[in-house]
């Protein structure tokens, strides 16, 4: 729903102190996420992503030996949307998934609190051999006690929808890939590495430009009505910055969480995000996985991503 500013100036409000968000940090984000990409997925390939990984994974398993482990490392998991569609995937064909461990993992303890209860309303994880849900960097994966004895073990590394983008300080980028390096399986092990095609530069950082035409930004104030907190409604600002230094893409705007009774609101969390996303130099990003002991043995497009398919050298 689009509100106007006026509407939003004449209702009674107050405003609790601005906090700095980047936009995954507290309970309502988490849930504010999941209704943003069901409303707005078309703009960011929410689905056409399932089926790339649901396809990856039958046919991986129509040559993994049964009853060995196979595993699935999603890393900047969120609230869990990719493993969901895949564990729903599998159920609607019928999939033998029961060799199959899923590890979800995420930066922002609310992501992983919202994920573990979605789980709780997925019957579908049952027909996996294990399911976990952890607290974690992408820079620092096998440090965590879930992927500690798993180094060489992973099957399938995710990180969906443009996330890596998220690695926008000195050298994260090439500490994770020296992370994917070390968890992957030599030989078979893949690491599915799509990256938004706004952010991608072939040549060199200076010249790129985004293209207003697919950029999925938020452009108006919208609302979503929360379905877990009766009563309250997310109000979505326009972005009011946005700005490029050095490769990284900033984008500033305001979210508020409100209760309303009636006409009368109380805005309960008053957000001030900040979201900065790495711009991509296609040599580099090839080059510190090489780097890291990663080749890329594909790279295609879906409508608004690129895909690039890493296994160990
Ligand atoms: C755009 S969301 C993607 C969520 C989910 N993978 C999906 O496809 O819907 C990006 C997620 O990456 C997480 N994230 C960002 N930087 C991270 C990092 N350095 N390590 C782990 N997770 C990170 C964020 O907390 C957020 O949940």
């Amino acid at each position: 729903m689009t509100i106007s500013k006026d509407a939003v100036d004449n209702l009674s409000s107050s405003y609790p102190r601005e906090r700095k968000s980047n936009f995954y940090d507290s309970n309502y984000l988490a849930e504010y996420y999941d209704l943003w990409t069901q409303s707005k997925g078309d703009a960011v390939d929410l689905r056409s992503d399932a089926n790339v990984y649901f396809s990856t994974l039958k046919r991986s398993l129509q040559v993994h030996h049964r009853g060995e482990p196979y595993t699935i490392l999603d890393v900047g998991t969120g609230t869990g949307r990719v493993l969901i569609n895949l564990s729903d995937d599998a159920a609607a064909s019928d999939l033998d998934v029961s060799d199959v461990e899923l590890i979800g993992v995420d930066k922002e303890q609310t992501m992983i609190d919202r994920a573990q209860a979605v789980h709780l309303g997925t019957p579908s994880f049952t027909n996996f051999s294990h399911v976990s849900w952890v607290v974690g960097e992408a820079t620092c994966l096998s440090t965590l006690p879930v992927l500690s004895l798993k180094q060489g073990q992973i099957d399938l590394l995710l990180f969906a929808v443009g996330s890596i983008s998220h690695l926008t300080s000195v050298n994260e980028p090439q500490r994770f890939f020296a992370e994917a390096a070390t968890l992957l399986r030599p030989g078979s092990g893949r690491a599915y590495i799509p990256i938004q095609s706004d952010l991608i530069c072939r040549g060199s950082l200076s010249e790129w430009k985004l293209n207003e035409d697919t950029w999925a930004e938020v452009r108006d104030t919208d609302e979503f009505v929360s379905k877990l907190y009766p009563g309250v409604v997310y109000r979505q600002f326009p972005i009011h910055s946005s700005t490029v230094k050095e490769g990284v893409k900033y984008d500033k705007y305001n979210f508020q969480v409100v209760e309303r009774v009636g006409l009368e609101e109380r805005v309960v969390e008053n957000n001030a995000i900040e979201i900065s996303l790495r711009i991509w130099e296609v040599d580099k990003l090839l080059q510190w996985a090489q780097e890291a002991g990663l080749v890329c043995v594909e790279e295609f497009k879906s409508s608004h991503e690129n895909y690039f398919v890493f296994r160990k050298v």
